[in-house]
């Protein structure tokens, strides 16, 4: 698919309007917004980069829709977001971590049949700690039959109807990531000349992997599935597996891409319903990962399946490896049938 290309000589931009030529009806505007994600991501990575001299570590006194404290690069990167795309008359409503309803289109701009979703910094906890941390969206297109400003109902739209979805990692470089659906294409930011390049053609992510990510330090609030999966996992002599846990789930997320594994953040006591958000966290990564051959599941169900409820909806996620997630599908399975079994002897 990408024969043609040569990494390292093609812009993000190039690349982009190459690949609508694969869409014959496509119209450009997809194109455009993509562009100006792009543009905003170097603004974020630019000031995410000198966070540590800047006055602008630490949290601010607001507190967002689900009660965290708001860091201000939260607060810097939704707002750049926000900017870089509410003009262009392409979009018909935005939704965003950072913010409790859906963002509407100011008025005077005109509103086009595109909707966004963004988690505009994630990891953010790790921004004091000079940790690797990212931003993350999916676009829909507008319901059909329906125009001008998009509503709540608009957006809750199953993640098999997304058009497009990326993340941007900053971390020792700058990565762009996206998928508008014919595969999984990286690209590396150069400072030098301000440009994403094309460092990473046709992303794929190893069947099986080695690494598992998890905040372990839950091990003792999941239910039995989650647990024996992790012991599993912990004891394989077959394929010793490592532990990698970064607490970004962009960078955690990025780094199994790469280089094959799971990434899993079960329901728990404490958070009964998952603690990632299922528009802007869990079903943009899920694209991404089923386009470059790997699994999201919510312990159940395919992530892509689920239609959500509410923007602000959060989902357990076991991500990664096609096999590796499979295998707590199979545990799932066996417990329930050992249950089953059980049952009928009583
Ligand atoms: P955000 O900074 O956007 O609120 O997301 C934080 C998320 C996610 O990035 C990460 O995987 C997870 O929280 C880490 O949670 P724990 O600290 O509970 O492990
Ligand atoms: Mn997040
Ligand atoms: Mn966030």
């Amino acid at each position: 698919m990408l024969k043609n290309v040569r990494t390292g000589s093609s812009t993000l931009a190039g690349f982009i309007l190459a690949e609508q030529r694969h869409f014959p009806t496509a119209t450009g505007d997809l194109s455009l917004i993509l562009e100006q994600i792009a543009f905003a991501a170097k603004i974020i990575s630019w000031e995410v980069n000198k966070a540590g001299i800047a006055n602008i570590v630490g949290a601010t006194h607001s507190s967002n829709v689900h009660g965290e404290t708001q860091q201000k690069l939260d607060v810097f990167a939704n707002t750049k977001m926000i900017t870089a795309l509410d003009h262009l008359g392409l979009l018909c409503g935005m939704a965003s971590e950072e913010a409790e309803g859906i963002i509407p289109i100011p008025d005077k701009y005109p509103k086009g049949k595109y909707i966004i979703v963004f988690d505009p910094l994630d990891g953010s906890s790790n921004i004091d700690v000079n940790v690797n941390i990212g931003t993350i969206f999916a676009m829909f297109k507008k319901p059909s039959g329906t125009v001008g400003e998009a509503v709540p109902q608009d957006f809750l739209q199953c993640g098999r109807s997304l058009v497009a979805a990326g993340y941007i990692v900053y971390g020792s470089s700058t990565m762009l990531v996206y998928t508008t659906g014919r595969g999984v294409n990286g690209f590396t930011l150069d400072p030098s000349v301000g440009e994403f390049i094309l460092s990473h053609p046709d992303m794929t992510i190893p069947e099986t992997g080695h690494i598992y990510s998890v905040n372990e330090a839950n091990f003792s609030k999941w239910d039995s599935i989650t647990q024996a999966y992790v012991e599993e996992l912990k004891n394989n002599t077959e394929t010793p597996y490592i532990a990698r846990y970064i607490g970004s789930l962009v960078a955690d997320f990025h780094r199994n891409l790469l280089k094959g594994g799971v990434f899993l953040y079960p329901a728990d006591t404490k958070n009964p319903k998952g603690k990632l958000r299922l528009m802007y966290e869990a079903i943009p990564l899920a694209y991404i990962c089923e386009q470059a051959g790997g699994r999201a599941i919510d312990g159940k169900r395919d992530i892509l399946d689920i239609i959500p409820d509410a923007i602000h909806q959060r989902t357990p996620l076991i991500i990664g490896s096609k096999r590796d997630v499979e295998r707590y599908l199979q545990i799932t399975e066996d417990n329930r049938a050992e249950k089953k079994k059980g049952s009928k002897k009583t």
